[in-house]
């Protein structure tokens, strides 16, 4: 029996599904602002979806400036020059267009623009003390959900470590997941993208702070994913799996900003950090190695996952089931030829004990973790991905 006492945070409004987008104006005009500042990348802008964006506002009389400098991964760097340029225009709503980096860069300018200092002051939990300049945050690709979390993930260089903005705060007043933004992304992205969403849904379904409500979410994320991910990248025009992708990386958003996600975003940080691997590559490569070390920590909830994941296992024990989902798993990143091993990313031995201290260092992280993890369990760990 669950005892723990639910809490479960959302943005204040989510719109999703096909031509949701058409919403944008109208929401927009709610929140009265005369001025509005659109932060994307130069990807989203090829693309046309910025100038979709910028139609559906001017309609509404808002003008909009554009801040289009957000790179993968963004650094602190990244974001304080779009926090210069919002500062500046003195915005009345702030719109983030793209993948996890331009929501989070959004995010984060719409605190700075209202608390006094710098971003270093705010890398922590629950650091930031005023609501930002509104926001509405509209994922093109399916993977990051950070539409709706509470977590702005930036590098900080110097330290070689993603860091994170976590305040209820950083929640969007609107996430608007429309599915059709999703079409044009190429196949590597989605596979990444996507695979970062199956991280998320996995990890919050077996954290120490699921519950049964972030339960909801956490599986029908794996099943939506589970059954979709390979068509999306295979075939990126097919609709039902873009849709099945955009509403489970938001169900698997909506339950990682309940439930937390665990040890395998603790050790993917340093490989970002560190080799500039791309986030969802990282944990992609060191899930099913996490899983295999997790199992014994929930095996009748590891053992759900094999089944959420289509895995035909009710003539096997509980414990045989259980190891099916990190079997699972790996059968899907061979499909998709994702990178398989830390070799193939050029992430030599040598490295392995420094960032298994990094990764140990991720508290926030490694505290939901369903099995106790020593340093030497994160070298392991981190060797056997090798
Ligand atoms: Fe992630």
């Amino acid at each position: 029996m669950d005892t723990k006492i639910m809490s479960f945070r959302a943005p204040h409004l989510i719109l999703a599904g096909l031509d949701s987008l058409e919403r944008l104006g109208e929401e927009a005009k709610a929140f009265e602002a005369k001025k509005a500042l659109l932060v994307t990348d130069k990807g989203v802008i090829e693309s046309g979806v910025a100038e979709k964006v910028q139609t559906l506002l001017k309609k509404e009389d808002i003008t909009i400036d554009v801040f289009d400098k957000v790179v993968s991964d963004p650094d602190i760097g990244c974001a304080e020059a779009c926090i210069e340029m919002a500062k500046k225009g003195k915005y009345g709503l702030i719109l983030g267009v793209g993948g996890g980096s331009s929501m989070d860069v959004a995010s984060v300018a719409s605190v700075m623009c209202t608390n006094p200092g710098t971003v270093h002051d705010y890398l922590g939990v629950n650091l930031v003390k005023n609501p930002g300049i509104p926001t509405i945050l509209m994922p093109t690709t399916a993977g990051t959900g950070a539409e709706a979390t509470p977590n702005a993930i930036l590098t900080d260089v110097e330290a070689k470590l993603k860091k994170a903005v976590v305040s209820p705060y950083i929640l969007p007043r609107v996430a608007i997941v429309d599915p059709l933004l999703s079409v044009s992304m190429p196949p590597g992205v989605t596979s990444s993208s996507g695979i970062d969403a199956l991280t998320h849904a996995i990890e919050s379904y077996t954290s120490n702070n699921a519950t049964i409500l972030t339960d909801l979410f956490a599986k029908e994320a794996i099943i939506l994913i589970g059954r979709s991910l390979r068509t999306a990248v295979a075939n990126g025009n097919d609709l039902q799996a873009r849709y099945d992708m955009s509403i489970g990386s938001l169900y698997a958003g909506i339950a990682l900003a309940n439930a937390g996600v665990t040890a395998v975003h603790a050790l993917a940080y340093p490989l970002g950090g560190q080799f500039n691997v791309a986030h969802g590559i990282a944990n992609g490569l060191l899930l099913p190695y996490v899983m295999e070390f997790n199992i014994l920590g929930r095996i009748p909830k590891f053992a759900q996952i094999a089944q959420f994941l289509g895995e035909k296992v009710g003539h096997l024990s509980l414990l045989e089931q259980a190891y099916h989902a990190a079997n699972a798993v790996k059968a899907i990143y061979k499909d998709l030829k994702i990178p398989q091993s830390l070799t193939e990313l050029k992430v030599p031995r040598e490295a392995i004990p420094e960032m298994a201290k990094a990764a140990m260092d991720v508290t926030r992280l490694m505290g939901n973790n369903p099995r106790e993890m020593t340093v030497e369990d994160v070298q392991r760990i981190y060797e056997n991905a090798l």
